[in-house]
């Protein structure tokens, strides 16, 4: 259990979960209607002015890109008053575009803080992801070994057979051979669209069935879905994947030297850390936004690493008074 941290004392845990509301309701008025940048846009504006409210001197070190490519919340923007503790923020106002904009399930509007230097400053590449939840032997997982080698250790540990695992992937054809070797041992495999934080985070809460996490997605998502792990419990593993000299060079311009490292979840989001996330669509962690004639509700939850404190936030917001 990490030291609880005074620094995010002096952040209030619910003021986080404003944050993430504002966003999802944002967003929200865009579900369904086919338009993800508007959706985007529209989240990314609600999390800057309600972070913008805030008594910190925060920093976003994940965020909607590199300063020449988004106008807000770009890396490195300052965040907060100025006045209060320096913290890291890693945000994605609306993980899920493509949900929100086809009005499918699990996307979210989604915060994590730290105190300085406690998340790695990870650039928008890919990341190879895996994860379990909690109460699994140490070192269970490892992408050193083939995806069956994992799967067996994982049903040893649990008792069971190879062919009862459930994994959850990305249904992408970069996962085509992942898949058919996940099937060919028996396994159950929930694809998902998109939101692999959301896919990450299910492999923690019993009722989804989902006991590993496998593939790659965003890099960015990974540190977020980190944050929460390590609030909740459960083992992750990650290495960051490079398609270029330009995706490896921003990985240096953010200090990471070595480019095939596999990370841990301590690696990702160090120390004592809170995770929020609002959600904008239904989905395994959360309801979305509903939208009544006089008033919004919205499902949140916020997470703290020292404590493992996990809050369930309902919001009724009234339309007008
Ligand atoms: P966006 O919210 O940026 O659209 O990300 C959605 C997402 O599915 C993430 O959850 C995931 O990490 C990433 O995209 C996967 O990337 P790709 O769609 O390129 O496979």
């Amino acid at each position: 259990m990490p030291q609880a941290s005074k620094v995010l004392d002096r952040v209030l845990v619910l003021e986080m979960v404003r944050v993430t509301e504002a966003a999802a309701i944002a967003a929200s008025t865009l579900t369904g209607r086919g338009d993800e940048k508007a959706a985007d846009a529209a989240a990314v504006e609600a999390m800057r002015a309600a972070l913008n409210e805030l008594d910190m001197d925060g920093t976003v070190v994940i965020g909607e890109g590199e300063r020449d490519e988004a106008p807000m919340l770009f890396i490195g923007e300052k965040v907060g008053t100025g006045n209060g503790p320096a913290i890291d923020i890693a945000l994605d106002p609306l993980e899920g575009t493509t949900i929100c904009a086809k009005s499918g399930p699990n996307s979210l509007a989604v915060l994590a803080i730290a105190e300085a230097g406690g998340l790695l400053n990870a650039p928008d590449v890919y990341m190879d992801k895996l994860a379990v939840g909690p109460g699994l032997p140490a070192g269970i997982i490892d992408l050193d070994r083939t995806p069956t080698q994992n799967v067996e250790a994982i049903a040893a540990a649990k008792g069971v057979r190879a062919q009862d695992i459930v994994a959850c992937v990305l249904d992408r054809p970069r996962h085509e051979a992942l898949i058919a070797e996940l099937r060919a041992l028996g396994c159950g495999v929930v694809l998902i669209g998109d939101g692999d934080v959301a896919g990450v985070i299910a492999t923690s809460d019993p009722d989804t069935t989902i006991d590993v996490y496998m593939g790659s997605g965003g890099a960015p998502e990974g540190v977020l879905a980190c944050a929460a792990l390590r609030c909740v419990g459960g083992q992750f593993k990650g290495r960051l994947l490079f398609r270029n000299d330009d995706e490896r060079a921003r990985a240096r311009k953010w200090g990471i030297e070595d480019l095939d490292r596999q990370y841990d979840l301590k690696e990702l989001a160090k120390g004592d850390c809170i995770f929020a996330a609002t959600g904008v669509t239904d989905g395994s962690l959360l309801e979305g936004v509903k939208r009544r004639r006089d008033k919004m509700t919205t499902e949140s939850v916020v997470m703290r690493a020292s404590s493992g404190t996990v809050r369930w936030v309902k919001g009724e917001h009234r339309l007008q008074r």
